[in-house]
């Protein structure tokens, strides 16, 4: 026997329709769906899907505008899954948030398992008797963001890192940063701590390998947590860029390795990669290191600068390109037809703490 759902657009049926009309598809439901709707993307998401975007920028604008799009009734996230979650902690009761494909995570946040963290915080307890304010970038689960909210600390992003590092260590003399230890010590090195004053928390070491003088000494404690995409570019690369291309200019995203940061000439946000670019005179040479949809993007809207990626072979964030034209149209059109699909939705408790956390970031 049938059941409903069969009546409602299925995801195969997307599979193998021609580009076109996929782009036809799309156009049409959001004409349809007008007002109620409003679709953001991030700027690692591949040119067709991102040309659907009402708004498009990065983690720290895209919250900002999920916070305030409070007219829109369905907010379709074409990002990542904290992203997407971020965004449902933010909107208001009668918004329904959704990810076009729920595979599209992030291998940053999947390294602090809540449970780490809290055996990481208790040991830290013991260890030292100092006030240790939490710091967790937006690449984290909801669940980080709330356990955060509840120890009197804030989120961040790639763009206000610095600022809100310095309002933790004004509530307290240490700092704990996850899940990013490159965006963590980046930060704390540009705001004058030295290396020697910054701890790795290896969650799958006994009391995170640090020693007791160690917890002591630092005054930032970073989680050992990477980006995948992002730890890919060397050093060797900015000194062979410069070498090809004399005169290029090496900017970086703050999730690069301490070591690119400090060659690069310029370090910032997504927002900033492209503002920076777009900024400067025609004949202008950049070597960006980020991910390779946004660098091509880039590249194709400057065609009077040379814009390359800092690494010959182009990193790829595999998760981001997840989110297809083939998902996005069908997330759409089963609106169309009344149904919401891939809904992203926090727990209330959760959404709380989190949103104590978020929202701080935003004052700050
Ligand atoms: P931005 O906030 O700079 O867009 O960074 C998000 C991200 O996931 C980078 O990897
Ligand atoms: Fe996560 Fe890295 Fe992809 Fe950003 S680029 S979403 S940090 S895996």
């Amino acid at each position: 026997m049938a059941t409903a759902t069969l009546s409602y657009p299925q995801l195969d049926a997307y599979v193998e329709l021609p580009e076109a009309e996929l782009d036809e598809r799309i156009a049409r439901a959001k004409v349809v769906l007008g007002k109620r709707l409003v679709v953001l993307g991030h700027h690692y998401q591949r040119d067709e899907v991102v040309k659907f975007a009402d708004f498009r920028g990065d983690s720290l604008k895209l919250s900002q505008l999920a916070a305030g799009c409070t007219e829109a009734e369905y907010i379709v996230f074409c990002g990542v899954h904290f992203m997407a979650e971020s965004a449902d902690i933010l909107s208001g009761e009668h918004q329904t948030v959704i990810l076009p494909d729920m595979n599209a995570g992030c291998s940053m946040a999947d390294m602090a398992a809540i449970e780490e963290v809290e055996v990481c915080w208790q040991e830290l307890a013991q260890t030292t008797p100092a006030r240790i304010v939490p710091v967790t970038y937006i690449n984290s689960t909801a669940a980080i963001k709330a356990f955060v909210g509840r120890q009197g600390g804030a989120v961040c992003t790639s763009s206000n890192a610095r600022k809100v590092m310095e309002w933790a260590l004004t509530q307290g003399e240490k700092g704990l940063f996850m899940p990013d230890e490159h965006l963590g010590r980046n930060t704390a090195f540009r705001m004058g701590i030295p290396l020697e004053k910054m701890a790795v928390w290896d969650p799958h070491q006994d009391r995170g390998g640090l020693s007791l003088g160690e917890v002591r000494e630092a005054k930032v404690i970073l989680w050992k947590g990477h980006c995948s995409v992002h730890q890919r570019f060397l050093p060797e690369h900015v000194e062979s860029v410069r070498k090809k291309y004399p005169g290029i200019r090496v900017i970086a995203h703050p999730e690069c390795r301490w070591e690119v940061c400090e060659a690069a000439d310029e370090v910032g946000s997504t927002e900033l990669i492209v503002k920076r670019v777009k900024e400067s005179p025609p004949g202008s040479q950049w070597a960006v290191g980020t991910e390779i949809h946004l660098v091509n993007r880039l590249a194709a809207e400057c065609a009077d600068k040379r814009v390359i990626s800092l690494e010959d072979c182009g990193c790829l964030c595999s998760t981001m390109f997840r989110i297809s034209p083939q998902h996005l149209c069908w997330t759409l059109e089963n609106l169309v037809a009344g149904r919401v699909v891939n809904r992203v939705s926090v727990d209330p408790e959760t959404k709380r703490w989190a949103r104590k956390a978020l929202e701080r970031m935003l004052q700050i």
